[in-house]
């Protein structure tokens, strides 16, 4: 048997301006994992999933436009054994719909364990383009921010732009700690990606503008973490909060957090994600860390992570 994992994420800044263009920063959750395992199976049964966290069983064959049917049938045939007999078992750890790049994370997994498997090891950039592949079935114009961060499972400063992402590793001057906060609320990403992308074309210049404002923040942002200047950095979250509610994509739940976050000492917070719903983030001190995680939930988060 064959088996591998791969972590969840955060984004930190730039989320939604990601998607036209403008840099954003994104970080792996390491404690928080998607694993899969890859098992022999009878001659002839083809490729059977077994997911018992999604509540799902199905067969490449029954379901073969399901995304991650089509994912593991794209690394059989880059790997050259398009016809082989396997029983594979997908687990995750990580909440769906949230904003931790769940379906990123359970998809590098599968391509990792079935690489394992036929004895290959894929480099990041060809785990990442795969699971991209696989992502826009689900979400239609993922800027690629979440499957890049999870394959390369370390902080990335990430543009879109055509033939190919720019990715680079980003350097941090000191420690982070930050933590995560989940409304419960799950909001599939499409949503509000698709509502921002309907706002974008009726009003071009008011969102590109938005947009701009971001990628400025993200660039200092970058600078900040370098430097490991952590109450700058929180300043920049903190405005890159606003930004994201003038864009329309935040919810009471989560400025709840984020406004209790902030109460109880953190130096900076903001959604992270999609939003709508799914997670927050604070970027705290070790002195201030329990304060807000006890602050977060009294304020009704329905877990609070670590990262
Ligand atoms: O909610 P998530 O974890 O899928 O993050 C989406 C990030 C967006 O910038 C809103 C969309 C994207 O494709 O980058």
């Amino acid at each position: 048997m064959s088996s591998a994992s791969a972590p969840a994420k955060l984004i930190l800044c730039g989320e939604h301006a990601v998607v036209y263009g403008r840099p954003a920063i994104a970080v792996p959750l390491s404690d928080v994992r998607a694993y899969a395992e890859v098992a022999s199976a009878a001659r002839g049964a083809g490729l059977r999933f077994h997911a018992p966290d999604l509540g799902e069983d199905w067969s490449a064959d029954g379901q073969p436009e399901h995304p991650l049917s089509e994912l593991a049938r794209a690394v059989l045939a880059r790997l050259g054994a398009p016809n082989d007999d396997l029983s594979i078992t997908l687990r995750s750890d990580i909440p769906i719909a949230s904003g931790l790049g769940s379906g990123a994370a359970i998809g590098t997994a599968l391509v990792r364990a079935l690489a394992a498997r036929l004895g290959a090891t894929l480099p990041p950039d060809e785990v990442a383009a795969l699971v991209y592949a696989s992502e826009r079935r689900y979400h239609g114009t993922p800027s690629g921010i979440d499957n890049t961060v999870v394959a390369y499972e370390q902080p990335i400063w990430f543009v879109r732009r055509a033939p190919a992402p720019l990715i680079e590793p980003l350097a941090i001057g000191a420690p982070l700690t930050l933590l995560v906060g989940d409304t419960g609320v799950r909001s599939a990403t499409r949503l509000p990606v698709g509502a921002v992308r309907e706002r974008w074309q009726a009003d071009r210049a008011r969102y590109e503008a938005l947009f701009d404002q971001v990628g400025e923040l993200v660039t200092q942002a970058r600078t900040a973490l370098a430097a490991g200047d952590a109450p700058l950095l929180g300043r920049l979250l903190d405005a890159n909060q606003v930004l994201l509610e003038q864009i329309g994509v935040s919810s009471p739940e989560l400025e709840r957090l984020v406004a209790a976050a902030r109460t109880a000492g953190a130096l900076g917070a903001k959604l992270s994600g999609a939003g709508w719903g799914g997670v927050m983030l604070a970027l705290v001190t070790p002195e201030t860390r329990d304060n807000v995680a006890e602050a977060l939930r009294g304020a009704g988060a329905t877990r609070v992570l670590g990262a």
